[in-house]
């Protein structure tokens, strides 16, 4: 029977599975929604058990889906930054999981940006000090569960990303891909390894955390994930936008994708891991042919505001995205800054504003605004790369042929969308299989290049002025609000 890869991507909102053939065809797909909480303000969390139980539903989907085939092995996409604590024994969550979204952390990144520690944390990691990142969050969880350190400097309780958390419990190894890693804050850009200096910072034991590993592992065998056969090897793990990078051939640089997710992710890898001023240097991945760096834009509120105003007005993500799609530009504005606002602006005190409206607004400029506030976050995030002229997208919301030409227009380049919208889960499966020999990296850029549909900008330079203009008074009232 020919090979195949079952690549589950772990996103914020749900969890997908795909089963790609050698050729790279997807054969068979499943997806399970994967809810959030909001227990106070700024609060963001998730069932960790639940997020198991979406793995597990979408590969059985998957795979009874796909019939009898032979699954040469798995690979695995995870969202990044948020952290699970649980149990090194019994492998159970102690607490639910904490969002990449949730700001927790912001108190002690204010002490520790107070004592000064922040640019040499950023020189270290690569990273702004922001809640966003995982240390802030497991420092909280253990002034919760574990104030004294006891239980994690033994060993017995166990902080990690969601890939640390899913590899404990499919394959029984305590590990950790390079990749995730880089998001935590506690690893070094240099070493590829927790640097000690941190782990002291933000006061994590190391006996806390699993082992790093490149993105191709070691990792080991399947041992609990029916129908899936046991002992089926993990062949790749990758954070979810570094996967999609990765699938949209981004090897090369000059390559820019935009993700748009739960929240939207910029990315292009860089020869020089040098850190930037408004942008963050990660570990894109770690193959056998060495450490790739990226630079990344993190915009934390995108999809995010299509199913916060879907809910709020009843409705559907997608009815929502139809009803805006039919609606000419209008003069609201929305600036979801729902903790804060990420890259270009960094501003944790900016505030949620919708300005413009009058007793005639209704649901369909509402909608408007919410998918206008999308396009114009990338955009600002765009405009800080000069000379680019076109960016590719993936992600749930690309979707919407709506947003990708808003997207065009308001940025004032090409965007070339790729042929389906889950490229965590394909660059993922990518890799896993480029390493058994399913396929060359020439053969996935060839694919790439020839599987996307192209949207060019229409608008024309005052009207887009225009535009930008009315967004940017947005952004400075949410800015100025929140430093008040
Ligand atoms: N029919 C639809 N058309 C377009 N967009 C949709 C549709 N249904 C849902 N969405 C949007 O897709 C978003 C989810 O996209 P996606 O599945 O890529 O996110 P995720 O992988 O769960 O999150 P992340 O990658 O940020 O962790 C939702 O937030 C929603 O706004
Ligand atoms: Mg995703």
């Amino acid at each position: 029977m020919k090979p195949h890869i079952l690549a589950v991507d772990q996103g914020t909102s749900s969890t997908k599975a795909l089963l790609v053939d050698g050729a790279g065809d997807v054969v068979a797909r499943a997806s399970a929604p994967l809810s959030q909480t909001h227990p106070g303000p700024g609060l963001v969390e998730q069932d960790a058990l639940a997020l198991l139980d979406g793995v597990h539903a979408t590969v059985s989907t998957c795979l009874r889906a796909a019939g009898p085939c032979t699954v040469t092995g798995v690979a695995l996409s995870t969202q990044r930054e948020s952290v699970v604590l649980w149990d090194s024994v019994t492998g159970l969550p102690v607490a639910p999981l904490v969002s990449w979204q949730d700001q927790r952390g912001g108190e002690r990144a204010a002490r520790l940006a107070a004592e000064g520690a922040g640019e040499e944390i950023r020189r270290r990691t690569g990273l702004p000090l922001d809640p966003m990142f995982s240390a802030l969050k497991m420092a909280a969880l253990l002034d919760e569960h574990d104030p004294s350190r006891t239980r994690s400097r033994a060993g017995r309780l166990r902080l990690g990303t969601v890939d640390a958390f899913l590899l404990h419990a499919l394959t029984g190894d305590a590990v950790t891909e390079m990749g995730n890693a880089s998001r935590t804050q506690l690893l070094s850009l240099s070493t590829g390894d927790w640097d000690e200096d941190l782990l002291r910072v933000f006061d994590i034991p190391r006996a806390a955390l699993s082992r790093v590993v490149s993105s191709t592992g070691p990792f080991g065998r399947i041992t609990n994930l029916p129908p899936l056969a046991s002992g089926t090897p993990v062949l790749a793990v990758m954070g979810d936008s570094h996967a999609a990078l990765f699938a949209h051939a981004g090897r090369r640089e000059g390559i820019v994708k935009a993700t748009y997710g739960t929240g939207s992710s910029v990315m292009t890898v860089t020869g020089s891991p040098s850190p930037s001023d408004s942008l963050c240097t990660t570990i894109a991945w770690s193959t056998p042919d060495g450490t790739t760096f990226a630079h990344e834009a993190n915009i934390r509120s995108s999809g995010r505001t299509i199913t916060w105003l879907a809910e709020l007005l009843d409705t559907t993500p997608q009815s929502l995205i139809d009803l805006a799609a039919r609606s000419g530009a209008g003069d609201i504005t929305l600036v979801p800054a729902f903790g804060g606002l990420g890259a270009p602006w960094w501003d944790a005190r900016a505030v949620p504003v919708l300005i413009g409206f009058d007793l005639g607004t209704d649901r369909r400029s509402l909608a408007r605004a919410a998918l206008e506030s999308v396009a114009f976050q990338v955009r600002d995030v765009l405009a800080e790369l000069p000379g680019l002229d076109e960016v590719v997208a993936d992600g749930g919301l690309t979707r919407s042929d709506a947003l990708m030409q808003l997207q065009a227009d308001v940025a004032d380049v090409t965007v070339a969308r790729a042929r389906h919208h889950e490229l965590s889960a394909a660059g993922a499966a990518h890799l896993a299989g480029l390493g058994a020999g399913l396929w060359t990296a020439a053969e996935l850029e060839e694919r790439a290049d020839a599987n996307r549909q192209v949207f060019t900008p229409a608008w024309d330079e005052p009207h887009r002025q225009a535009a930008v203009a009315r967004w940017h008074r947005g952004l400075e009232a949410a800015r100025a609000l929140g430093s008040g």
